[in-house]
């Protein structure tokens, strides 16, 4: 499907909205991060706190104001609205939960805006840095106002990769451990953050070469497909297709590492039986 072209007035407007929320979303974090939170169990390994609620009441409660008619999903309430509407907002109020369960300051605010069904926009902010994202379809990606761009590593054996792993890890096999031993032996090293949204971040902005992980969701990568395409990268499914924020298997690079990404995951997921 072409990507229609979106109206970018609305789009410069939509981008204020989504700063000016994640920034209500982040200060809520912060203030729970400083006061204490209660933290619940969704499943064994899968955490929920209070500042996961509270970013996100912050943060749809700014969308509505401005934009009452749009589409809002939310990772912790779900669909806020029924109504149809070409804008659709996607928010993980705070990615990162069990960093910050711990205290470990990796974790951040994310809202992606899609427009008839295509990622336009994305704004990420880290409060523990002050690091602002945004990426704007057509018209590039920024880090606290400057433009970001993606790595110049050309070899697998010199890059830096990024992996996350689901919170089923301990109910299937097929939990991305074995692509983990595979990169960590074929290139200079794999990080685990335990923030797929900052994930891409980084990759947009050169930190990291590569990043790939096995169970997203929506609220996951809607904010940094955007940012990583704009800072020059590229965002695929396992089989090289272009990515969408529905499909669970992600790999974002800085392009030129790509197609070696993709021959390590197939060949790993094939001894597996897993293609
Ligand atoms: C999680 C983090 C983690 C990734 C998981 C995500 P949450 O999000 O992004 O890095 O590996 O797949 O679910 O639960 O902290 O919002
Ligand atoms: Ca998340
Ligand atoms: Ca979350």
């Amino acid at each position: 499907m072409p990507m229609p072209s979106p109206p970018w007035q609305k789009l410069e407007e939509y981008t204020k909205v989504a700063i000016e929320a994640a920034q209500l979303g982040a200060c809520m974090l912060q203030a729970c991060a400083k006061r204490g939170f209660e933290v619940e169990r969704k499943t064994p390994l899968n955490l929920v706190t209070d500042a996961d609620r509270e970013s996100e009441r912050a943060v749809v409660a700014a969308i509505r104001r401005q934009c009452p008619d749009h589409q809002i999903l939310a990772e912790e309430e779900g669909f806020y609205t029924t109504q149809r509407s070409p804008w659709k907002w996607i928010i993980d109020p705070l990615d990162g939960t069990t960093n910050f369960a711990h205290g470990f300051p990796a974790y951040a605010v994310s809202i992606g805006l899609e427009y008839e069904g295509h990622c336009v926009l994305g704004v990420v902010i880290d409060p523990t840095r002050d690091e602002v994202f945004v990426g704007i379809t057509g018209k590039g990606a920024t880090l606290n106002g400057l433009p970001i761009q993606v790595s110049h590593v050309t070899q697998l054996d010199q890059a830096l990769l990024v992996t996350g792993f689901g919170y089923d890890l301990r109910e299937t096999d097929d939990n991305n451990l074995a692509e983990f031993c595979q990169f960590s032996l074929c290139t200079q090293g794999v990080r685990r953050t335990g923030s797929a949204v900052l994930d891409l971040c980084y990759v947009a902005c050169g930190r990291f070469d590569a990043f790939w992980e096995l169970t997203l969701n929506p609220w996951d990568t809607a904010a940094g497909v955007v940012i990583v395409r704009e800072a020059g990268g590229m965002v695929t499914n396992y089989q090289g297709a272009p990515f969408s924020i529905y499909e669970k298997k992600l790999v974002a690079s800085n392009g030129r590492i790509h197609q070696e990404c993709l021959k390590v995951l197939q060949r790993v997921r094939g001894q597996c039986g897993r293609l």
